[in-house]
């Protein structure tokens, strides 16, 4: 197995995983001191983008993103979403996944799974590349945001679902916005790393949407916490700018030739 996957793998039960999304050079080079994952997440269509959901964000999006946050991260698993459409079958899913590999020269990709797509998963997984899976709340298979595992029919099913994860070969697995209680249950049946948003102290590791943590992206749920409001900063900087162009401050004798 690929050695920074294995090293993802020893520290589930020694210490929590550091996760965080990137789509861009810069942030790759922050996170790389600080996350053990960066995620090139397809949150980029709605965070960057201002498109309303992840489904219509294209292959080459995210290849153009994961060359610029791979290439900058020697520290940290570089993980890449697999977009919408882009894993229906067998033979999409593992041509567009070795794509993603060769041109990005990412560690992973990540799948969602639908609870139906188990099989395109572990051929992936069995064309040699590590899998990251991704359960609960899966943005590419639903309309209107909801809460997962609230009844006991759907704990039963998150759990199934996350061995059938295993069983497939993924090395780690998403939990996305699952009760805290079955996100808890499914850390516990399972020998991969969990990996929760909005689902609790109880997994292995927790991730966040860079910029929806910094304040950047104006998406603020219950379940994110906001560690920094960049949105703040950044105006009362372009504010400053546009008073020094205005009154003809900027630029000043040091900034020209
Ligand atoms: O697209 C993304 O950023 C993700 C994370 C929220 C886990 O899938």
């Amino acid at each position: 197995m690929k050695k920074k996957i294995t090293k993802i793998l020893k520290i589930k039960n020694r210490r929590p995983l550091v996760c965080l999304t990137a789509y861009s050079k810069p942030m790759a080079k922050i996170l790389d001191k600080y996350c053990d994952i960066v995620l090139v997440g397809d949150s980029l269509a709605t965070a960057m983008y201002g498109m309303k959901n992840t489904h219509h964000v294209t292959l080459d999006t995210m290849i153009q993103h994961g060359i610029s946050v791979s290439s900058n991260l020697s520290k940290a698993l570089c993980v890449i979403d697999m977009p919408n459409k882009t894993y229906r079958n067998i033979k999409e899913a593992k041509k567009n996944a070795k794509l993603i590999i060769t041109k990005t020269g990412c560690d992973a990709v990540k799948m969602e799974c639908n609870g139906k797509n188990l099989k395109i998963i572990e051929s992936v997984v069995k064309s040699g590349i590590p899998v990251m899976g991704h359960i609960g709340f899966t943005p590419q298979h639903y309309n209107k945001f909801k809460i997962q595992g609230l009844s006991e029919k759907e704990r039963v099913k998150l759990i199934k679902e996350a061995k059938a994860n295993e069983r497939a070969g993924v090395f780690s697995i998403v939990i996305e916005c699952v009760r805290d209680l079955v996100a808890k249950d499914i850390t516990k049946s399972l020998k991969i790393p969990t990996i929760g948003i909005g689902s609790s102290k109880h997994c292995d590791g927790q991730i966040l949407v860079t910029d929806d943590m910094l304040g950047l992206s104006g998406f603020y749920p219950r379940f994110i916490k906001k560690f920094a409001r960049l949105n703040n900063i950044i105006e009362k900087g372009v504010q400053k700018y546009n008073k020094a162009v205005l009154t003809r401050k900027f630029p000043s004798k040091k900034h020209i030739f």
